[in-house]
């Protein structure tokens, strides 16, 4: 037995061609923070750019990046002013053309947000919409209504805004503007013909350049249901929370006549993809969205919600594969993404929390199917707690400060060097500041350290490119320790996680790998381990 993993030299199982998104592993790098290559301390393609060789040496298949358009960033970049060109801050277009020419020649797919839902108030089309008035075509791009009450004075109808307050802001003509998410992010009404052709537009635009897919932000908003009723009264807004019937803003049927028409223009080109953020956690409904006319993928944020319990774990797990059952999709694993508390600190942060996160790790990337890792996973970052004066997500602002917002898992990716900046950026300053004793956590430091959870992603993408016992979609649940989870792959791979608070025996076997220390034959707690028997 040995815990060092098999990467004998063998020819990739992982697809080349057609599917090639079924099993892959794409890598979120959240722009603002990833890396940055002009040290004006934000994140931007040419930081990327620099980066590449270290996101194939990892042994990612693709990426996400998050909105990098022109943008006033009320919302850092998912306010979108032109989605067909490159914001400054970023870079530009011959800057992107050139980062996805080298992703593409170290073997890395790429693919982009697509932000169908809203447009920034800065957008061309809105500001045509308030200077036009009301009843005028330009008006009809979005959602405007006259208010309630004998002078119009009320909203509309009583739906909250996501991040805070009420969903509608009044314009000096007397009308108001839906924006489920920001006022400077004004919903966009898809039963005008022109809003989903201008969505084809861009969809080609970048696809001609040759970017390998899109992630469709709130891919569930995009239809608003008829005459725009009340909503079930929701105290709690919750964020980005699904809260299933009774919520009007989301998941209304209409909304699938979009992802169809998303999908005739993905179907135009060969071997392209999207990945929905559905935030709808219903099995059937989430299933809908995955109908062969419609996406390939849907994010499951089942596992991302997850308390660290075998009984919470295993629901995700077989939740995840319902929703997918009797669907041409496989399942799409997220532990965290720029919207949540990053997991090492959910699952109790520190030594604790990062134990978990290693066999949290071994635990997604066993499971078949697509993988999402949000940049820094592989580093082991935990969220950072930044002083109010730090704090920038219009979460934040929007509920007064009730709600802290998202800024806490938005931290710039440290690179190297024992100080703030770590390398992410050859300026001082960074857009959210970098903490002090993160020296071993930087990707250089853990280069150099076999047993770094780093480490660990490397050998544990290796293998699971490599080794057949990664093959086929199908799992099989076995019998386990109490307190521990244990399944087995169509191509061999056991995966044991062991969630008991004691240590349990190491299964007959070839050990591929463990996210911890196993050679007494024994699986400390909060530990998991791939294995063949
Ligand atoms: C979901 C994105 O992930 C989030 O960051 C953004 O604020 C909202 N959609 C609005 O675009």
């Amino acid at each position: 037995m040995t815990a060092e993993p098999t990467t004998a030299a063998r020819p990739s199982t992982r697809r080349s061609g057609p599917g090639w998104w079924r099993d892959a592993v794409f890598y979120q790098v959240y722009i603002r923070s990833f890396a940055d290559g002009n040290g004006d301390g934000v994140g931007d393609l040419a930081g990327l750019r620099a980066r590449l060789p270290y996101l194939r040496d990892l042994g990612v298949d693709a990426l996400w990046i998050t909105p990098f358009y022109p943008s006033p960033m009320a919302d850092h970049g998912y306010d979108v002013a032109d989605p067909r060109d490159v914001e400054p801050l970023f870079g530009n277009l011959p800057e992107f053309d050139a980062l996805l020419a080298e992703a593409h020649d170290l073997g890395l797919r790429v693919t982009i947000d697509l932000v169908p839902n809203h447009t920034s108030h800065q957008h061309e089309w809105f500001r045509a919409a308030l200077a036009a008035g009301p009843g005028s075509p330009e008006r009809a791009r979005y959602l405007f209504r006259d208010g309630r009450g004998p002078d119009g004075s009320e909203p509309p109808n009583n739906w909250p805004s996501v991040f805070g307050g009420p969903a509608w802001t009044r314009v000096p003509d007397g009308q108001w503007y839906l924006h489920i998410f920001a006022p400077e992010q004004p919903d966009l009404d898809f039963t005008d013909p022109e809003v989903v052709a201008d969505l084809e537009a861009t969809m080609r635009f970048w696809l001609d350049r040759g970017v390998d897919g899109f992630r469709i932000d709130v891919a569930h908003g995009m239809a608003k249901p008829a005459g725009l009723p009340d909503m079930l009264p929701m105290e709690d807004t919750g964020l980005l929370d699904d809260h299933g019937p009774g919520d009007e803003r989301f998941d209304q049927d209409g909304v699938h006549d979009v992802h169809r028409r998303i999908r005739a223009v993905l179907d135009e080109y060969p071997d392209r993809m999207a990945v929905g953020e559905v935030w709808v956690s219903d099995d059937d409904r989430l299933a809908l969205y995955l109908r062969p006319d419609e996406l390939q993928l849907a994010f499951n944020f089942k596992l991302l919600t997850a308390e660290w319990t075998p009984a919470a774990l295993r629901d995700a797990i077989v939740h995840s594969l319902a929703a997918v059952d009797g669907t041409p999709a496989p399942a799409c694993w997220v532990l965290s993404n720029h919207d949540r508390p990053r997991h090492v600190t959910r699952y109790g942060g520190g030594e604790l929390g990062t134990r978990r996160a290693r066999a949290a790790a071994l635990l997604q990337l066993a499971l078949p199917g697509a993988a999402y890792l949000y940049n820094g996973d592989e580093l082991g970052m935990p969220d950072v707690d930044l002083p109010d004066e730090a704090l920038q997500d219009p979460i934040w602002f929007r509920s007064g400060g009730a709600e802290r917002g998202r800024d806490a898992c938005r931290i710039p990716v440290p690179w190297s060097g024992s100080e703030p900046p770590y390398g992410f950026t050859t300026g001082t300053g960074t857009w959210l500041p970098m903490p002090e004793g993160w020296a071993e956590l930087t990707a250089e430091a853990q280069e150099s350290r076999p047993g770094s959870i780093q480490s660990l992603y490397r050998a544990a993408l290796a293998l699971r490119a490599s080794s057949p016992a990664f093959e086929g979609e199908g799992l099989a649940w076995l019998p386990s320790p109490d307190g521990c989870l244990a399944f087995r792959r169509d191509g061999g791979l056991v995966c044991l996680v062991n969630l008991s608070g004691a240590a349990v025996p190491v299964p007959e076997g070839t050990v591929l790998l463990a996210s911890g220390d196993v050679s007494g034959g024994q699986l400390p707690p909060d530990t998991a381990l791939w294995l063949v028997a």
